[in-house]
């Protein structure tokens, strides 16, 4: 049995002595050996139900075929050449990306995390809009640990930014409050908005919030941007939310499920953003490299052939329907990323689901918000169990 297994069951533990990893995380007690589809696998056979999804990355879950076949193929044929030589995957996986979106994307930018996509999203805002200093974000907010992007996030500040200043001035607004959009003025660059927040508690905008946004920024030039890097490609159950809210941005941002675990990200601008983009303006080694184009052409291709966006809206409908029982009062979010609200805080209904139940489960920064991040191929099946461990830990 491993070290993490043996320990008492949902208790989270320190790294060893001896462990060479840096101790920033936090350690579940599990330990995984391999998975299958929604199930982790550890040493000793025990199976685990999969509801978070490594923070939003397993969109096909575990051991998906065309995906697998797809890398490997990928990584036999040409494990990685720069952006300077022309490959037809990568213009293949930014094709197809643009064709999944349904959005007038002009152009792709492909990088390796969340955070660098933001990171460049700001650039651009900061290109378009010279001269202007400010960038407003919300409240609860999460878009990384780099300079620009830990500058947004909500509590970084006190908790870990760690760096002397921020590269520019930043105005938290109170989140989905349409009466402090004045706040937004002449002055900002950027507007940096996760249609439905993820670390926040699976927080949902909502449609008539999001469009007097992007009024607001329409009447003061600022560039609008959406990180979608956890709630978007696919895991509303549209393939951004932009597509959910009927809301157009000037830049998404998107990572996360988009490779299925291949480390890869993306910045996709509409035309405002495409057409101020200038040779050499932005740059990445390892960013659209085969392999991650590869894994994001294959994973498009899984979610279309295996009906994954309606598998999403089915069976989120269906979480919303029938988890509403034992400490749960109510939910928020949208799609897989959905927050079930409980009387008492979540952080030992997370710990028992699994030690008792075998069900990994996601807090957030509400501690009322169980967070779920399921992979897309969830089915009504694995549903019942959550449903049934709900009901006995009521
Ligand atoms: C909404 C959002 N933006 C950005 C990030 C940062 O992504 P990464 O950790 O890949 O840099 C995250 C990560 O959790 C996120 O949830």
């Amino acid at each position: 049995m491993s070290t993490a297994h043996a320990l008492a069951a949902g208790q989270e533990t320190t790294h060893a002595a001896h462990d060479p990893l840096a101790p920033v995380f936090a350690q579940y007690p599990i330990e995984v050996l391999r998975g299958e589809g929604v199930w982790l696998i550890a040493p000793d056979g025990r199976r685990v139900l999969d509801l978070y999804g490594g923070h939003a990355v397993a969109a096909l879950g575990y051991g998906h075929p065309a995906w697998s076949k797809a890398v490997s193929e990928q990584a036999h044929a040409m494990n990685f050449q720069s952006n300077a030589v022309p490959m037809d995957v990568r213009l293949r996986a930014a094709r197809k990306l643009i064709a999944f979106s349904k959005l007038p994307v002009e152009s792709v930018f492909f990088v390796n995390s969340g955070a660098e996509a933001n990171e460049n999203a700001l650039k651009m805002a900061f290109t378009l809009n010279p001269g202007r200093t400010e960038v407003v974000a919300f409240e609860q907010s999460f878009h990384g640990r780099t300079a620009a992007a830990g500058a947004l996030t909500w509590g970084a500040a006190k908790k870990w930014y760690g760096f002397p200043r921020t590269p520019f001035d930043v105005k938290f607004l109170p989140r989905k409050d349409a009466s402090v959009l004045a706040q937004i003025t002449d002055k900002t660059a950027a507007v940096v908005i996760e249609p439905v927040q993820g670390v926040g508690g699976a927080f949902d905008m909502g449609a008539e919030y999001l469009k007097a946004l992007r009024k607001r920024c329409d009447e003061t030039g600022a560039i609008l941007i959406f990180d979608e890097v956890q709630c978007g490609f696919g895991r509303s159950g549209e393939p951004f939310c932009a597509n959910l809210y009927g809301v157009l941005p000037d830049m998404i941002t998107s990572a996360k499920a988009l490779g299925n675990g291949f480390p890869c990200s993306a910045l996709l601008m509409m035309k405002k953003a495409a057409d101020a983009v200038k040779m050499d303006a932005l740059g990445t080694t390892f960013g659209a490299g085969p392999m991650a184009c590869a894994a994001i052409e294959a994973t498009i291709d899984a979610i279309e052939h295996d009906g994954l966006l309606a598998n999403v809206r089915r069976v989120s409908a269906y979480i919303r329907n029938t988890c509403m029982v034992g400490p749960i009062v109510g939910h928020q979010g949208a799609g897989f990323l959905t927050g079930l609200i409980s009387k008492f805080p979540v952080k030992d209904l997370q710990k028992a689901l699994l030690a008792d139940h075998n069900i990994l489960t996601g807090t957030s920064g509400d501690p009322n918000v169980l967070r779920l991040l399921p992979p897309f191929t969830l089915k009504e099946a694995e549903v019942d169990l959550l449903a049934t461990a709900l009901k006995r830990l009521g």
